[in-house]
């Protein structure tokens, strides 16, 4: 059993009960058109983004790194009328692929995107009193996953859900001989979240179309 089984099952999921509408296809079609890497979501983990953010009530997201947009749309999808989601993608020309496709998902009243480095995006979101949040998505550069939580978090209400992307890739997580800064910042995060009482956190390892990688669920508590 090995990639080709996952696959398998990532499409057995997709065709069953995590289906795209035209919509979707023509996001990931237009990503690939455009150049972007396919390192998007799963379409099971674009559907559960979803049921989390159907879960938790959320009204307002935030979403770190947009691609071309297709995790946005499942999210997006999940608010209620007048819900909000604001979405930080550093390039530019990612982020007009993603514009079109939010524009033909029927999504794009509903979300702020914004384009730069989300460290430089937040104290600009900060000064307009954006949130308090019901659910963040991390899946920008992974350097800063942990300034992104830390942020995050202080600009959630309590009963949020913050949800971390490529946590465990490979397993190199738990490699103390990786170095890699990405790997390491990683680390940082689970020591973060294990000394801090404002959440309660677990992560889990996936296996899917994506290959071995994992996502932490951190539920705001106070
Ligand atoms: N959430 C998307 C995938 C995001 S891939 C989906 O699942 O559909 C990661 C994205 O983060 C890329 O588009 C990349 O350009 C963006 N990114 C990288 N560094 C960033 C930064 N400093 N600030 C904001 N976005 C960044
Ligand atoms: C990669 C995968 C991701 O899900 C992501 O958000 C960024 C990069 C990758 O495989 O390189
Ligand atoms: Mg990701």
């Amino acid at each position: 059993m090995g990639s080709e089984t996952w696959r398998a099952v990532d499409e057995y999921v997709q065709g069953t009960l995590a289906l795209h509408d035209e919509a979707l296809n023509a996001a990931v079609a237009a990503s690939a058109e455009a150049g972007l890497p396919s390192i998007q979501v799963s379409p099971p983990q674009g559907k559960m983004l979803q049921l989390l953010a159907r879960s938790v009530g959320a009204r307002s997201m935030l979403e770190f790194g947009t691609l071309g947009g297709y995790s946005t749309i499942w999210l997006a999808r999940a608010l209620p009328e007048g819900g909000r989601l604001i979405t930080l993608e550093a390039d530019a020309g990612y982020a007009d692929v993603a514009r079109a496709n939010l524009e033909r998902a029927g999504v794009s009243q509903a979300v702020d995107l914004r384009v730069g480095p989300a460290l430089e995006s937040l104290p600009r979101l900060h000064e307009e009193g954006a949130g308090p949040f019901d659910l963040v998505f991390i899946d920008a550069d992974k350097v800063h996953t942990p300034e992104y939580f830390a942020w995050s978090l202080d600009h959630c209400r309590p009963g949020a859900l913050i949800v971390a992307d490529n946590v465990v890739r490979d397993g190199l997580l738990v490699d103390l001989d990786c170095n890699d800064p990405a790997i390491v910042a990683q680390r940082r995060f689970h020591e973060m979240l294990a000394g801090e009482p404002r959440v309660e956190a677990t992560t889990i390892q996936t296996a899917g179309v994506k290959g071995y990688d994992g996502f932490t669920l951190a539920l705001v508590v106070g």
